[in-house]
């Protein structure tokens, strides 16, 4: 797994992890988590935070059985009643979950299987601002058998793990001819947020290339009933389709345009 650095490269291989070893994360690897978290808190203007060996906030979901020690997440802070901050705390958490991602850790973004109100007692919020979600993070289940797996195996694991709307419903705004016709840029761009978490797997976004000023857009389809979380799943699956179509900016929100450079 070392050799494979880049945020593609965890885009290819990540998937929702619910079961984890009974092991720590050890100091070196939270300063290192830390050392991605605080430069992307800036650019952000969140206050996303790693909250370690914290089970109770787990405790019901390690007891049914749909977790397994579950222990540490990122407690995803963010000023309150704000849309926008929403979608970008979809787009720069999931970042984080890429680079945990890389360092061979497991994630898995929680709306439900959490108790939120214990997991706010071990984190700071404002007044001012309101815990949204969790992403927990630990080491896989049988980690070092985890870890000894090649890239190729893990990439597959992610391909047959679960179902996806298929690369012509994430595109089911455009022609068949629009479609034929869009550079190979977008193409990789839906097929990296093909691969993206989102609640439920209820995939609420499409995207759409539109040629006469070489743009793609975003947008949140209403028919997949994600409205609770549409905006952070917009925000995740923008951060994946910029990533697999290498350089270029997005604008925030529902429609908003990326510019591919
Ligand atoms: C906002 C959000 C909330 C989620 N909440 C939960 C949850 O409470 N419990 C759970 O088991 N999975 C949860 N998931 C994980 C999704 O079920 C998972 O990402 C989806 O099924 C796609 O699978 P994948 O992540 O393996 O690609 C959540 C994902 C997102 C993005």
């Amino acid at each position: 797994m070392a050799e494979h650095t880049q945020l593609i490269d965890a885009i290819n291989i990540r998937t929702a992890v619910r079961a984890y070893d009974n092991e720590p994360i050890d100091d070196d690897t939270a300063r290192q988590l830390e050392m991605t978290l605080q430069p992307i808190n800036l650019l952000a203007d969140l206050d996303i935070q790693l909250v370690r060996d914290q089970p109770k906030v787990f405790a019901e979901a390690n007891a049914s059985g749909h977790l397994t020690n579950a222990a540490n997440y990122l407690a995803i802070v963010g000023p309150k009643d704000d849309d926008e901050a929403k979608e970008r705390a979809g787009f720069y958490a999931e970042r984080v979950v890429l680079a945990a991602t890389l360092r061979g850790l497991g994630t898995l973004w929680v709306a439900g299987s959490w108790d939120r109100a214990e997991a706010a007692k071990h984190c700071r919020v404002t007044g001012a601002q309101e815990l949204y979600l969790a992403v927990v993070v630990g080491h896989p289940k049988d980690h070092l058998a985890y870890q000894s797996k090649s890239y190729d195996e893990l990439c597959e694991i992610q391909r047959a793990h679960r179902p996806s709307k298929s690369y012509e419903q994430f595109t089911a705004l455009m022609s068949d001819e629009a479609r034929e016709a869009a550079p190979a840029w977008f193409k990789a761009g839906v097929e990296a947020a093909m691969k993206a978490p989102s609640a439920m797997n209820r995939q609420p976004v499409t995207f759409t290339y539109n040629a006469a000023d070489d743009t793609a857009a975003a947008h949140i389809d209403p028919a997949a009933g994600d409205e609770h979380w549409a905006l952070n799943d917009l925000g995740i699956a923008k951060l994946h389709f910029q990533i697999g179509a290498g350089q270029g900016q997005w604008a925030w929100g529902d429609g908003g345009l990326f510019i591919h450079k």
